[in-house]
């Protein structure tokens, strides 16, 4: 397994591609009633494209050419811009910590490989690579709690440190988040 980048600079379509199929194959599914996936919209590649104009990375686990899993990594900014247009944010930490992250937008691993610590190894090679000090993460509690992502989360080192209150773009009224930090001087995992 090698986990590569994709930034602006070498962005390629078929690795987006290949991400918004896996994304898709990740989304909840509320006739199921399944608590696991995305409880958000399916990204387009001219969504993705800008997300990496705006200085976004796509960090991407690859088999044989097969994409596994992959995060999309941005500035935190983003992460209180959801806060704004009416919604809030109450953290336990000071603001200027968490502004200084780096903000997780999404992450995802193949389902029938979920389990297999390839969430956990792009976690480290992002913590490893990446110049800010410390990532950060906001994870759906409201209206579903996305359960598996908070013990992954919690798993790779995070601990809870707020909580947003958000106007979202994907046609939801209000989305609760919690937000969870991980130093980049937490112990590696
Ligand atoms: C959440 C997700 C990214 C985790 O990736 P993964 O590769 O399956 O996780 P790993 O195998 O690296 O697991 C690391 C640790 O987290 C735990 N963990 C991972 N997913 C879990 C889940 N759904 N429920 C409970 N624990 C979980 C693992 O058990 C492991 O801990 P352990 O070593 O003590 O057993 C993956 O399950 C996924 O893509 N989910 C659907 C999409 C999603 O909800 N993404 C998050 C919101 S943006």
């Amino acid at each position: 397994m090698q986990i590569a980048i994709m930034d602006k600079t070498n962005a390629s379509q078929n690795t987006i591609e290949a991400v918004l199929a896996l994304q898709k194959s990740l989304r909840y599914d509320a006739i199921k009633g399944t608590s696991r996936g995305f409880l958000v919209g399916i990204y387009s590649s001219q969504f993705l494209l800008n997300l990496l104009k705006d200085g976004a990375k796509i960090w991407v686990s690859l088999e044989n050419d097969e994409l596994l899993g992959y995060v999309i990594t941005i500035s935190s900014g983003h992460l209180f811009q959801l806060a704004g247009n009416g919604g809030k944010i109450n953290l336990s930490v000071p603001q200027i910590e968490v502004e200084a992250a780096l903000y997780i937008y999404q992450i995802g691993v193949k389902s029938s490989m979920q389990g297999t610590n390839i969430g956990r190894r792009l976690i480290a090679a992002i913590m490893a690579e990446q110049s800010e000090p410390s990532i950060v993460a906001d994870i759906l509690v409201e209206p579903i709690t996305n359960k598996g992502s908070i013990s992954f989360f919690t798993k790779c080192g995070f601990v809870k440190v707020g909580y947003l209150k958000a106007k979202d773009q994907y046609g939801f009224e209000k989305l609760g988040t919690d937000i969870f930090f991980r130093a980049k001087s937490a112990i590696i995992l």
